[in-house]
């Protein structure tokens, strides 16, 4: 596949994984523009935890990026710094923490998020974050929808490991980085997460991981407003609408139909973001109407990674960018702030005939 084949969104919107990711709600909700409003310049800046950000599209953590491309986590980081965008590193990476930052930091610094899994072991959950802090890293997205793998098909069918070349960078031992292991016929992520991720995860440790670090924690993977809620009282510093793009529990709803529920819970007191789904400027503007403050990609930016490397990656965000600037011009917005609520309004019933 060669770049020109990524650039075509129509793709993306063939693509087998856009519908089962449950993301279907962009067909619910219609934009409604405004118009006569000069939108000769569009400004996307947006503050995201603090750091200022080229656009509110951002990169979700996707494991093990070195599957995709040689240049794996690395290249990632380089095309949000080309694009001045952040990135979220997997604590499944194929890079180490400090490997990812330096790769990002080579060319003028940009922001760096690591997304946290919290281990049965607890110290080496701490190492992780200890690490991220020393290194840079500006806040810890912790995953809280993943006390156990969901039952992934394909994975199982695979017998899904990693190939030997390659490990999660960030663990020394080879049983915790993934690299040997007895996973019998079953998806060997899964039972490596049955053996090492802390399935008794509760909100008392949202407290407890507060206590062991300064930077800012969303928690990643809120689909319930009332969950919201709990998370505000437990002091979280965002939250992201996610259903891990559809990979953990089946039938589970689109964020974008959700993030509106989650948003109100909220009511303003930390910010709200979302993933699953997005692959167009119009999709990142649903998002930014019904209240997210920024939006994640997965799966897009592997496609890019897959077709070429660091190149592949930063046209990918930059297709998102320019296509976000127009649909934003096109509804009459001029700033991120200017996006409001009145922008969407859902379509009650759509006929498939
Ligand atoms: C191949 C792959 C690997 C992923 N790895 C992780 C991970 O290590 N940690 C995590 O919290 N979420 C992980 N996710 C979920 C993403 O962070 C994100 O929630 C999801 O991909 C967003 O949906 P999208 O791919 O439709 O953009 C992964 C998703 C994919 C597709």
């Amino acid at each position: 596949m060669t770049m020109s084949h990524v650039r075509s969104w129509s793709q993306f919107q063939r693509s087998p994984f856009r519908s089962p990711q449950g993301t279907d709600g962009d067909k619910r909700w219609h934009l409604v523009p405004r118009v006569l409003r000069d939108v000769s310049r569009v400004d996307l800046s947006v503050s995201v935890l603090g750091q200022k950000l080229s656009m509110p599209v951002c990169v979700a953590a996707t494991a093990m990026q070195r599957m995709a491309h040689p240049d794996g986590e690395t290249a990632t980081a380089r095309a949000c710094r080309a694009v001045g965008t952040g990135m979220m590193l997997s604590s499944w990476a194929t890079a180490t923490i400090e490997e990812v930052m330096s790769a990002m930091t080579a060319s003028l610094g940009g922001v760096m998020w690591l997304q946290l899994y919290i281990y049965k072991d607890r110290e080496l959950t701490l190492s992780l974050v200890r690490r991220a802090e020393e290194a840079g890293y500006k806040a810890i997205f912790v995953t809280v929808d993943t006390p156990y793998l969901g039952r992934r098909l394909d994975d199982m069918r695979n017998r899904f490991k990693l190939p030997q070349h390659l490990s999660m960078s960030n663990f020394s031992s080879a049983s915790l980085a993934f690299s040997e292991g007895n996973y019998g016929n079953d998806s060997g992520l899964a039972v490596y997460v049955a053996k090492a991720i802390d399935p008794t995860l509760c909100w008392d440790d949202i407290t407890w991981l507060k206590k062991h670090t300064h930077l800012p924690v969303i928690v990643k993977g809120v689909l319930n407003g009332e969950d919201a809620a709990q998370a505000v009282n437990y002091g979280v510093d965002g939250i992201l609408v996610s259903n891990h793009g559809a990979r953990q529990l089946d039938g589970v709803p689109a964020t974008l139909d959700v993030l509106e529920e989650v948003v109100r819970a909220v009511q303003g007191r930390c910010d709200v973001y979302m993933d699953g789904g997005v692959r167009r400027g119009t999709d990142v503007l649903k998002a930014l109407a019904l209240g997210a403050k920024a939006v994640f990609v997965g799966r897009p930016v592997l496609w890019g990674l897959a077709c070429q490397g660091e190149q592949g990656v930063t046209e990918i965000l930059e297709l998102l960018k320019e296509e976000l600037r127009l649909a934003m011009a096109l509804s009459g917005c001029r700033s991120v702030s200017e996006v409001s609520r009145s922008l969407v309004r859902r379509v009650e019933f759509t006929s498939r005939m």
